[in-house]
């Protein structure tokens, strides 16, 4: 992926994004033509690309070759514009459904299922923790059990993938660290974190129960630290901080002491390693999505981000320590985290490529054209 030291356009950014996750996604996207897929939480981040990728390799082709691309989300912080704009695009249909509701009875079948909808930024889910429980447990359940009727039905599903997280390793021994999925996790069940965690590890604990006893080809992904175009500005993961600090002209702010390490995976490299797993996974597999390398300090990434701010718009501010007002906010925060991806390299033939560098350029050239986000 390209660094872009001057901005470019918008449409340029996502165009060469989605041309290189379509490119990457050939044989994938090409065995779910004519596919029904359901994205729930389509309105999100990792939906932003999620949906824009299927419609983006539709564009051109005809009705019956398209993937059919239904969103379900209960649009919690209001329907994005992003995702307003491509209403009535061919192929796409958006309904505001809680997945902590029941599923619609005219739900009708569908070939894959991507259960992206859940409360993913701290910030939301210490508000709303059970809320935070019920799309990961509930909402699951729902829509593995609508996969049970289905088959009953005579439409047996092709493929589920469930989120759960890197999270559900908590903070992990110095001799696990990088992580792979066999790693059991050392994990909070009491703490601030406790409600997205656990009810992550025991939303796998559905899937493999699903897997195993209903013969259901369901599958999980463990996201590592995603960030990119589509991340709301106020959601309060730390590239969105960053990035909200540069625009409001202020210094960027490091709400720790700088030290924690993490890798952090462009979301095109992401989405790749979704899809993959949708159609290729094993039934009831976890798979670590994330890239391996670099694994960079907090403070290294807030520098990032100043340096490419600076040659991007002329950004004069530098990086300060600072504390969050949230007490419990780096209360079982891991001090490393980074993944052992080749589980997924094997199985999925996956393989993220996107180096901080470029990836933090084209996200602040993709906040500078969201003055909305960015004002927040
Ligand atoms: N982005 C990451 O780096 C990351 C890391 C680990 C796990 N995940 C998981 O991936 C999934 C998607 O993450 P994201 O970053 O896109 O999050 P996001 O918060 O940007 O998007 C989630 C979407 O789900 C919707 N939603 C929430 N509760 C819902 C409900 N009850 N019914 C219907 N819709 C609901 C929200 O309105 C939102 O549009 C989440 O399950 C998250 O926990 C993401």
């Amino acid at each position: 992926m390209r660094v872009h030291r001057q901005p470019i356009g918008l449409r340029q950014l996502l165009d060469e994004d989605l041309d290189s996750v379509c490119a990457d996604l050939r044989e994938e996207f090409a065995a779910m033509a004519g596919a029904r897929l359901l994205i729930t939480g389509g309105g999100g981040f990792l939906g932003y690309y999620l949906v824009q990728a299927a419609l983006h390799w539709n564009r051109g082709r005809a009705a019956g070759a398209r993937i059919e691309v239904t969103v379900y989300d209960n649009y919690l912080r209001g329907v994005p514009e992003w995702l307003e704009g491509l209403r009535g695009e061919a192929g796409l249909s958006l309904r505001r459904q809680d997945l902590i509701e029941p599923l619609p009875r005219d739900i009708g079948h569908f070939d894959y299922i991507v259960h992206a909808a859940g409360i993913a930024s701290p910030i939301y889910y210490r508000a709303q923790p059970l809320e935070c429980i019920d799309a990961n447990i509930n909402g699951l359940r729902n829509l593995l059990d609508h996969a049970v009727r289905q088959r009953a039905a005579g439409r047996p599903l092709r493929g589920l993938l469930f989120y759960s997280s890197s999270e559900i390793y908590g903070d992990p021994a110095a001799t696990a660290i990088p992580t792979p999925e066999t790693y059991r996790g050392n994990v909070s069940c009491t703490g601030p974190r406790a409600c997205y965690d656990e009810s992550k590890r025991f939303g796998e604990t559905l899937c493999v129960v699903y897997a195993k006893q209903q013969g259901l080809p369901v599958r999980i992904a463990r996201p590592f630290n995603n960030y990119g175009p589509g991340l709301k500005i106020t959601d309060g993961r730390v590239i969105a901080d960053f990035a909200r600090d540069v625009f409001a002209g202020r210094d960027v702010v490091i709400l720790s002491d700088g030290s924690p390490r993490r890798t952090f995976c462009y979301v095109t490299d992401a989405i790749v390693g979704y899809y993959k797993a949708l159609v290729r996974g094993g039934d009831g597999e976890p798979y670590n999505i994330g890239i391996d390398r670099p694994e960079i300090t907090i403070a290294q990434l807030a520098e990032l981000v100043v340096k490419a701010a600076r040659e991007l718009f002329g950004y004069q501010g530098k990086v300060v320590l600072g504390r969050s007002n949230e007490a419990d906010y780096l209360v079982d925060n891991p001090n490393r985290r980074c993944p052992v991806i080749d589980k997924a390299r094997r199985e999925l033939g996956f393989d993220p490529r996107v180096l901080p560098e470029a990836g933090i350029y084209r996200t602040l050239i993709w906040y500078s054209h969201n003055p909305l986000a960015a004002a927040a």
